[in-house]
């Protein structure tokens, strides 16, 4: 019952953000369902066996009706022990276990497989209360790209699977990366380096979820894999790896936002804003979401977002600097220049 309800919400899910494990898309996504399924079958084999000899043995061997009850039943053979029984009793569920055993190893070595290839992109996700800060190591320090709760990745195309390597780091307490339909979950610890990788078998928008209680807004502690094809990655990466443009027609509202106390939290590269506490917003345009997948990345959402933070994702970090309407205008007009 409960496996039913949980693939049928994994199918309601399906319609709108899919974080079901039985849609897998990709490595090692797959082999942890293949895994599930074999377990499955074994033990359902095994609960279906019981349950049924269970059931048989009381149906068969109840005390019949109050008719035959008045003459006292022939006691039944007594028995005491039996070697092969035994025996069998023992080494069945011995050797099922050790299968169950290897087959999980199996799957765990793949899981942290160790490819000696060079993997197509190195990333690092760093969690915090209650967003992903997702980093692009350049060669230089000064070409290292970051930006927020978006990832994107090549895709594997031609044949070739892109393997996806990430570092998983925190800022601030224990938070666990989940993207259900690429893999499964990695812990992201302070003081503490973890890997995983995926591949992703083809191009999409994957939902991932923080998946370790880490306080008030952990359920809204989204993230998005945006899987592209190779040519399409590229582009983006370069326009993301680019200084904030300086749009002339933002003017007003840049010099306000570099008046205020958002640049203590804030880096927009090419300005004079390098806080490092929140997300970094050099090209907040590019990105479909806002405060960790909680609302779209729209106009109205972002002034709401600016002015009263905690309307959107209550007890969230950002604070509510109480600026004037005026103000909000300002520094949504330089934020929407951020493309
Ligand atoms: Cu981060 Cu839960």
């Amino acid at each position: 019952m409960i496996l039913l309800a949980v693939m049928v919400s994994g199918q309601v899910a399906a319609a709108a953000e899919d974080l079901s494990v039985f849609h897998p898309v990709s490595q090692p996504a797959s082999s942890i369902r293949d895994l599930f399924y074999l377990v499955l079958a074994i033990t359902g084999a095994i609960f279906l066996l019981v349950e049924g000899m269970l059931i048989y043995a009381a149906v068969r061997y109840r005390r019949r009706a109050a008719a035959n009850a008045q003459k006292a039943e022939p006691e039944p053979a007594q028995i005491y022990g039996s070697p092969p029984l035994e025996v069998a009793w023992t080494v069945a569920p011995l050797l099922i276990v050790f299968v169950l055993f290897l087959v999980v190893v199996r799957s765990v070595v793949e899981a942290q497989q160790a490819n000696d290839d060079p993997p197509a992109l190195r990333l690092q996700v760093i969690g915090h209360q209650w967003w992903w800060e997702i980093v692009y190591p350049g060669e230089q320090p000064e070409q290292t790209m970051r930006t927020a709760n978006e990832i994107h990745v090549p895709a594997s195309g031609d044949g070739q699977p892109a393997r996806i390597e990430i570092e998983l780091l925190s800022a601030d307490l224990i938070h666990s990366f989940w993207v259900p339909r690429l893999a499964g979950k990695t812990d992201l610890i302070p003081g503490r380096s973890n890997r995983m990788w995926f591949t992703s078998d083809e191009p999409g928008i994957f939902f991932g979820q923080c998946a370790e209680f880490c306080g008030t807004q952990h359920a809204n502690m989204k993230l998005r894999v945006v899987a592209e094809p190779r040519e399409e990655f590229d582009r983006w990466l370069q326009n993301e790896k680019q200084p904030a443009a300086d749009v002339p027609s933002a003017a007003a509202g840049r010099t306000k936002f570099l008046s205020l106390s958002c640049v203590n939290c804030h880096t927009v590269r090419g300005t004079t804003a390098r806080g490092t506490v929140g997300p970094d917003l050099t090209h907040l345009m590019s990105r479909r979401t806002l405060a960790a997948g909680t609302v779209e990345n729209d106009h109205d959402h972002l002034r709401q977002w600016i002015a009263d933070p905690d309307s959107l994702k209550p007890g969230s970090e950002m604070p509510d600097l109480r600026l004037s309407p005026a103000d909000v205008d300002s520094v949504v007009e330089f934020l929407e220049s951020l493309q």
